[in-house]
Protein backbone atom coordinates (compact mmCIF):
# COMPACT_ATOMS: atom_id res chain seq x y z
CA UNK A 1 0.00 0.00 0.00
CA UNK A 2 1.51 3.56 -1.00
CA UNK A 3 0.34 6.76 0.74
CA UNK A 4 -2.90 6.88 -1.22
CA UNK A 5 -3.54 3.42 0.00
CA UNK A 6 -3.84 2.16 -3.49
CA UNK A 7 -3.28 -1.20 -4.11
CA UNK A 8 0.02 -1.71 -6.06
CA UNK A 9 -1.62 -3.79 -8.92
CA UNK A 10 -3.11 0.09 -9.77
CA UNK A 11 -0.27 1.77 -10.01
CA UNK A 12 2.36 -0.54 -11.63
CA UNK A 13 2.48 -2.98 -13.81
CA UNK A 14 6.28 -3.08 -14.84
CA UNK A 15 8.05 -4.09 -11.80
CA UNK A 16 10.95 -2.35 -10.11
CA UNK A 17 9.37 1.13 -11.26
CA UNK A 18 7.63 3.51 -8.95
CA UNK A 19 5.27 6.14 -9.97
CA UNK A 20 6.42 9.27 -9.73
CA UNK A 21 3.27 11.16 -10.32
CA UNK A 22 -0.39 10.12 -8.89
CA UNK A 23 -3.80 11.40 -9.91
CA UNK A 24 -6.82 10.07 -8.06
CA UNK A 25 -10.54 10.95 -8.81
CA UNK A 26 -9.68 14.20 -10.39
CA UNK A 27 -12.47 16.47 -11.06
CA UNK A 28 -12.21 20.06 -12.58
CA UNK A 29 -15.42 21.73 -13.57
CA UNK A 30 -15.61 25.08 -15.42
CA UNK A 31 -18.86 26.47 -14.90
CA UNK A 32 -20.68 22.98 -14.44
CA UNK A 33 -18.52 21.56 -16.81
CA UNK A 34 -16.70 18.52 -15.91
CA UNK A 35 -13.45 18.98 -17.75
CA UNK A 36 -12.08 16.15 -15.58
CA UNK A 37 -14.25 13.67 -14.50
CA UNK A 38 -13.05 11.11 -11.55
CA UNK A 39 -9.58 10.90 -13.62
CA UNK A 40 -7.13 8.28 -12.31
CA UNK A 41 -3.23 8.12 -13.50
CA UNK A 42 -0.23 7.15 -12.77
CA UNK A 43 3.24 7.91 -14.35
CA UNK A 44 6.37 5.96 -14.13
CA UNK A 45 9.66 7.21 -12.77
CA UNK A 46 11.84 7.82 -15.67
CA UNK A 47 8.88 7.14 -18.23
CA UNK A 48 7.78 8.77 -21.58
CA UNK A 49 3.74 8.65 -21.24
CA UNK A 50 2.12 9.99 -24.29
CA UNK A 51 -1.05 11.09 -23.65
CA UNK A 52 -3.52 11.19 -26.35
CA UNK A 53 -7.71 12.10 -27.11
CA UNK A 54 -10.20 14.03 -29.22
CA UNK A 55 -10.07 18.26 -28.44
CA UNK A 56 -11.27 18.67 -25.68
CA UNK A 57 -10.93 15.39 -23.82
CA UNK A 58 -8.98 17.53 -20.88
CA UNK A 59 -5.11 16.98 -21.62
CA UNK A 60 -4.37 20.39 -21.41
CA UNK A 61 -6.55 20.86 -17.87
CA UNK A 62 -4.86 17.51 -16.82
CA UNK A 63 -1.16 19.68 -17.34
CA UNK A 64 -2.57 22.79 -15.49
CA UNK A 65 -3.77 20.28 -12.38
CA UNK A 66 -0.02 18.93 -12.18
CA UNK A 67 1.48 22.25 -12.27
CA UNK A 68 -0.69 24.10 -9.96
CA UNK A 69 -2.62 26.09 -12.48
CA UNK A 70 -5.54 24.86 -11.56
CA UNK A 71 -7.13 23.82 -8.67
CA UNK A 72 -9.60 20.21 -8.67
CA UNK A 73 -13.04 20.11 -7.48
CA UNK A 74 -12.29 16.75 -5.95
CA UNK A 75 -9.40 13.93 -5.94
CA UNK A 76 -5.52 13.99 -5.13
CA UNK A 77 -2.70 14.75 -6.72
CA UNK A 78 0.93 13.80 -4.96
CA UNK A 79 4.65 14.06 -6.63
CA UNK A 80 6.70 11.13 -5.07
CA UNK A 81 5.33 9.27 -2.10
CA UNK A 82 4.62 12.60 0.40
CA UNK A 83 3.94 15.57 -1.90
CA UNK A 84 0.56 16.95 -1.91
CA UNK A 85 0.97 18.52 -4.85
CA UNK A 86 -2.44 20.39 -4.07
CA UNK A 87 -1.23 21.98 -1.21
CA UNK A 88 1.27 23.51 -3.40
CA UNK A 89 1.30 26.61 -5.56
CA UNK A 90 2.47 27.06 -9.24
CA UNK A 91 6.03 27.88 -7.75
CA UNK A 92 6.38 25.85 -5.69
CA UNK A 93 5.38 22.56 -8.06
CA UNK A 94 8.08 24.16 -10.63
CA UNK A 95 10.79 24.08 -7.41
CA UNK A 96 9.79 20.98 -6.59
CA UNK A 97 10.85 19.25 -10.50
CA UNK A 98 8.01 19.56 -11.96
CA UNK A 99 8.83 21.59 -15.23
CA UNK A 100 6.22 22.47 -18.49
CA UNK A 101 7.24 23.11 -22.17
CA UNK A 102 3.95 25.66 -23.71
CA UNK A 103 2.77 25.28 -27.53
CA UNK A 104 4.22 28.30 -28.45
CA UNK A 105 7.92 29.06 -27.74
CA UNK A 106 8.96 31.36 -25.54
CA UNK A 107 12.60 32.42 -26.20
CA UNK A 108 14.57 35.66 -25.70
CA UNK A 109 14.74 36.20 -29.05
CA UNK A 110 17.61 38.84 -28.64
CA UNK A 111 19.89 36.67 -26.83
CA UNK A 112 22.19 34.13 -28.18
CA UNK A 113 21.40 30.55 -27.53
CA UNK A 114 23.96 30.16 -25.05
CA UNK A 115 22.34 32.97 -23.29
CA UNK A 116 19.22 31.76 -23.15
CA UNK A 117 20.11 28.60 -21.52
CA UNK A 118 22.00 30.61 -19.15
CA UNK A 119 19.51 32.99 -17.96
CA UNK A 120 17.49 29.14 -17.29
CA UNK A 121 19.69 29.09 -14.42
CA UNK A 122 18.35 32.10 -13.00
CA UNK A 123 16.05 31.20 -10.40
CA UNK A 124 16.41 34.47 -7.74
CA UNK A 125 18.94 36.49 -9.04
CA UNK A 126 17.13 37.92 -12.31
CA UNK A 127 18.05 38.69 -15.30
CA UNK A 128 20.59 41.21 -15.55
CA UNK A 129 22.31 39.59 -12.54
CA UNK A 130 22.43 36.40 -14.11
CA UNK A 131 23.54 37.80 -17.23
CA UNK A 132 26.74 39.34 -15.66
CA UNK A 133 27.40 36.82 -13.14
CA UNK A 134 30.49 34.70 -13.99
CA UNK A 135 29.13 31.09 -14.77
CA UNK A 136 31.25 28.44 -12.56
CA UNK A 137 32.52 25.09 -14.00
CA UNK A 138 29.72 23.23 -13.51
CA UNK A 139 26.91 25.78 -14.74
CA UNK A 140 29.33 26.04 -17.87
CA UNK A 141 29.64 22.19 -18.59
CA UNK A 142 25.92 22.00 -17.84
CA UNK A 143 25.02 24.33 -20.62
CA UNK A 144 27.68 22.64 -22.64
CA UNK A 145 25.82 19.11 -22.01
CA UNK A 146 22.31 20.70 -22.58
CA UNK A 147 23.57 22.07 -26.09
CA UNK A 148 24.60 18.63 -26.92
CA UNK A 149 21.49 16.83 -25.96
CA UNK A 150 19.00 19.99 -27.97
CA UNK A 151 21.79 19.69 -30.96
CA UNK A 152 22.87 23.42 -30.95
CA UNK A 153 25.89 23.25 -30.40
CA UNK A 154 26.89 24.77 -33.60
CA UNK A 155 24.20 27.41 -32.88
CA UNK A 156 25.28 28.42 -29.38
CA UNK A 157 26.39 32.07 -30.29
CA UNK A 158 23.44 32.76 -32.58
CA UNK A 159 20.80 34.85 -31.99
CA UNK A 160 17.32 32.71 -30.78
CA UNK A 161 15.32 35.19 -32.62
CA UNK A 162 16.47 34.13 -36.15
CA UNK A 163 16.51 30.23 -35.28
CA UNK A 164 13.66 27.53 -37.12
CA UNK A 165 10.28 27.02 -35.29
CA UNK A 166 12.01 23.71 -34.39
CA UNK A 167 15.25 25.03 -32.71
CA UNK A 168 13.60 27.07 -30.69
CA UNK A 169 11.35 24.40 -29.44
CA UNK A 170 14.53 22.59 -28.61
CA UNK A 171 15.96 25.30 -27.13
CA UNK A 172 12.80 25.83 -24.87
CA UNK A 173 13.31 21.97 -24.17
CA UNK A 174 16.92 22.95 -23.27
CA UNK A 175 15.87 25.91 -20.72
CA UNK A 176 13.82 23.37 -18.83
CA UNK A 177 16.47 20.91 -18.65
CA UNK A 178 18.94 23.09 -17.18
CA UNK A 179 16.47 23.14 -14.12
CA UNK A 180 17.11 19.61 -13.87
CA UNK A 181 13.54 18.51 -13.71
CA UNK A 182 12.20 15.24 -12.42
CA UNK A 183 9.53 15.62 -14.45
CA UNK A 184 8.67 17.40 -17.85
CA UNK A 185 5.14 18.36 -19.30
CA UNK A 186 5.36 18.71 -23.15
CA UNK A 187 1.83 20.05 -24.47
CA UNK A 188 1.91 19.35 -28.64
CA UNK A 189 5.80 19.69 -28.88
CA UNK A 190 5.98 18.94 -33.21
CA UNK A 191 2.94 21.51 -34.03
CA UNK A 192 4.22 23.15 -37.10
CA UNK A 193 7.38 21.31 -37.57
CA UNK A 194 8.89 19.87 -40.95
CA UNK A 195 8.92 16.19 -41.09
CA UNK A 196 12.81 16.15 -40.20
CA UNK A 197 12.30 18.43 -37.24
CA UNK A 198 9.38 15.74 -35.83
CA UNK A 199 11.91 12.94 -36.14
CA UNK A 200 14.89 14.82 -34.15
CA UNK A 201 12.08 15.86 -31.73
CA UNK A 202 11.10 12.13 -31.12
CA UNK A 203 14.82 11.48 -30.75
CA UNK A 204 15.30 14.09 -27.93
CA UNK A 205 12.16 13.22 -26.08
CA UNK A 206 13.29 9.54 -25.95
CA UNK A 207 16.73 10.71 -25.29
CA UNK A 208 15.49 12.02 -22.32
CA UNK A 209 13.34 9.51 -20.72
CA UNK A 210 14.86 7.66 -17.93
CA UNK A 211 16.39 10.64 -15.87
CA UNK A 212 13.37 12.06 -16.19
CA UNK A 213 9.62 11.38 -16.10
CA UNK A 214 7.98 13.00 -19.73
CA UNK A 215 4.24 13.68 -20.52
CA UNK A 216 3.91 14.20 -24.01
CA UNK A 217 0.40 15.31 -25.83
CA UNK A 218 0.68 15.18 -29.32
CA UNK A 219 -2.07 14.68 -32.14
CA UNK A 220 0.32 14.03 -34.42
CA UNK A 221 0.12 9.80 -34.45
CA UNK A 222 2.62 9.13 -36.38
CA UNK A 223 4.85 10.95 -34.00
CA UNK A 224 3.12 9.37 -31.06
CA UNK A 225 3.83 5.99 -32.21
CA UNK A 226 7.63 6.45 -32.97
CA UNK A 227 8.02 8.02 -28.90
CA UNK A 228 5.61 5.64 -27.75
CA UNK A 229 7.38 2.67 -26.38
CA UNK A 230 5.65 1.72 -23.31
CA UNK A 231 1.69 2.98 -22.26
CA UNK A 232 -0.63 5.03 -23.92
CA UNK A 233 -3.16 6.81 -22.19
CA UNK A 234 -5.90 7.64 -24.23
CA UNK A 235 -8.21 10.62 -22.51
CA UNK A 236 -11.98 11.28 -23.18
CA UNK A 237 -14.27 13.26 -21.77
CA UNK A 238 -12.57 13.88 -18.74
CA UNK A 239 -11.64 10.59 -17.96
CA UNK A 240 -9.04 7.84 -19.07
CA UNK A 241 -10.99 5.59 -21.94
CA UNK A 242 -8.06 3.05 -21.99
CA UNK A 243 -4.21 2.62 -21.41
CA UNK A 244 -2.17 0.40 -23.46
CA UNK A 245 0.78 -0.17 -26.07
CA UNK A 246 0.46 2.50 -29.23
CA UNK A 247 -0.57 -1.44 -30.86
CA UNK A 248 -3.53 -2.05 -28.29
CA UNK A 249 -5.29 1.40 -28.06
CA UNK A 250 -5.10 1.77 -31.80
CA UNK A 251 -6.87 -1.47 -32.07
CA UNK A 252 -9.25 -0.56 -29.47
CA UNK A 253 -12.95 0.19 -30.77
CA UNK A 254 -13.76 2.70 -28.62
CA UNK A 255 -10.53 4.22 -29.38
CA UNK A 256 -11.56 4.57 -32.91
CA UNK A 257 -15.02 5.35 -32.25
CA UNK A 258 -14.00 8.67 -30.17
CA UNK A 259 -12.04 9.66 -33.22
CA UNK A 260 -14.62 9.39 -35.54
CA UNK A 261 -17.05 10.75 -33.50
CA UNK A 262 -14.73 14.17 -33.42
N1 LIG B 1 -10.62 28.04 -18.28
C1 LIG B 1 -11.63 27.36 -18.85
N2 LIG B 1 -12.91 27.81 -18.77
C2 LIG B 1 -13.93 27.13 -19.31
N3 LIG B 1 -13.79 25.97 -19.98
C3 LIG B 1 -12.56 25.47 -20.11
C4 LIG B 1 -11.41 26.13 -19.55
N4 LIG B 1 -10.31 25.38 -19.85
C5 LIG B 1 -10.75 24.31 -20.54
N5 LIG B 1 -12.09 24.37 -20.69
C6 LIG B 1 -12.90 23.35 -21.38
O1 LIG B 1 -12.56 22.09 -20.84
C7 LIG B 1 -12.51 21.10 -21.85
C8 LIG B 1 -11.17 20.44 -21.88
O2 LIG B 1 -10.23 21.36 -22.38
P1 LIG B 1 -8.69 21.03 -22.60
O3 LIG B 1 -8.08 22.27 -23.07
O4 LIG B 1 -8.14 20.42 -21.38
O5 LIG B 1 -8.77 19.93 -23.75
P2 LIG B 1 -7.56 19.29 -24.60
O6 LIG B 1 -7.70 17.81 -24.46
O7 LIG B 1 -6.27 19.91 -24.21
O8 LIG B 1 -7.98 19.70 -26.08
P3 LIG B 1 -7.05 20.06 -27.35
O9 LIG B 1 -6.64 18.74 -27.92
O10 LIG B 1 -7.99 20.77 -28.26
O11 LIG B 1 -5.91 20.90 -26.87
C9 LIG B 1 -12.88 21.80 -23.15
O12 LIG B 1 -14.24 21.60 -23.41
C10 LIG B 1 -12.60 23.25 -22.85
O13 LIG B 1 -13.44 24.09 -23.60
MG1 LIG C 1 -4.88 21.08 -25.21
Amino acid sequence: MNVLGLEARQVDNSPGQKPILYLEGVSVSFDGFKALNNLSLYIDTGELRCLIGPNGAGKTTLMDVITGKTKPDSGSVYFGQTLDLLKMDEPAIAEAGICRKFQKPSVFEMLSVFENLELALATHKGVWATLFAKLNNHQRERIEQVLETIGLTEHRSQLAGILSHGQKQWLEIGMLLMQEPKVMLVDEPVAGMTQQEVERTAQLLLSLQGERSIIVVEHDMEFVRSIAQHRVTVLHEGSVLTEGTMEEVQNDPRVKQVYLGD
